[in-house]
């Protein structure tokens, strides 16, 4: 007897934790956004490193203990000779090149204090004149939606949690920074994308940019 009413009483206080649970959980618990994706296998097969053409690519990036870091100087050369854009060091994740569906990118980013005027992560293709649907950059330690809005304040020195959703169809792209919902944005078009992260020089870039990034993921939405 004594045994039930203490079960009961665990029951009970059981359902009371939950109720408190799920009403703290209002706008400020962070979510997974990788539920109802399947995540893809990804290995070198999948990506390369593009680097500025005139450099070994062990010169630019590396890859240690699950860390995956990418440096460039703003005097550095394009990735390939003919190309005219600013440097980059970035892992170029072509094997998932897609057109259509609904897609997302993980990973735990990394940006130390002084990089700056900087895309660290890119959804690349669009339609002319753009080249990109997605832009992450840093400027001055603030995570940025191209240049146009801040995602978060402060973000130098700290691993983050990044989670970029493309739906192609809907041309919608979401982005969730350690679990919140950060930006809601339209896509720009086109008809090829793939993931890239890394560095990629923009407008007022410091001397010298680098990102790190580990637990990369590539997944697809389930239908
Ligand atoms: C990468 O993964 C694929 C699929 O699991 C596999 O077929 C391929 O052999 C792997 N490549 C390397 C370089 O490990
Ligand atoms: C970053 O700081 C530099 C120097 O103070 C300034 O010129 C630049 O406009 C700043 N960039 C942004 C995006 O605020």
């Amino acid at each position: 007897m004594s045994t039930f009413l203490f079960s009961k009483a665990k029951y009970l206080s059981t359902i009371i934790h939950l109720i408190i649970l799920s009403h703290g959980s209002s706008a400020s618990e962070p979510v997974d956004p990788t539920q109802g994706f399947v995540s893809l296998p990804l290995n070198r097969s999948y990506y390369h490193i593009q680097k500025p053409y005139d450099v070994p690519e062990d010169r630019r990036y590396s890859f240690c203990d699950g860390v995956h870091k990418c440096w460039v100087y703003s005097t550095d050369k394009p990735h390939t000779r003919t190309s005219r854009t600013k440097p980059c060091t970035e892992i170029a994740i072509q094997g998932y090149g897609y057109s259509s569906g609904t897609w997302q990118f993980e990973g735990y980013g990394y940006v130390p204090a002084g990089t700056s005027g900087v895309c660290v992560m890119q959804v690349f293709g669009a339609s002319p004149p753009h080249s990109t649907t997605f832009m992450l950059r840093v400027y001055n330690g603030s995570l940025m939606y191209y240049r146009r809005t801040v995602l978060v304040d402060q973000i130098y020195d700290k691993w983050f949690r990044l989670n970029v959703i493309h739906n192609v169809d809907g041309s919608k792209v979401k982005v969730y920074i350690d679990g919140h919902l950060k930006l809601e944005a339209d896509g720009r078009g086109g008809t090829s994308h793939a993931f890239k992260c890394g560095v990629y020089a923009q407008d007022d870039d410091s001397f010298y940019m680098e990102s790190r990034w580990r637990g990369l993921q590539v997944l697809k939405k389930n239908h």
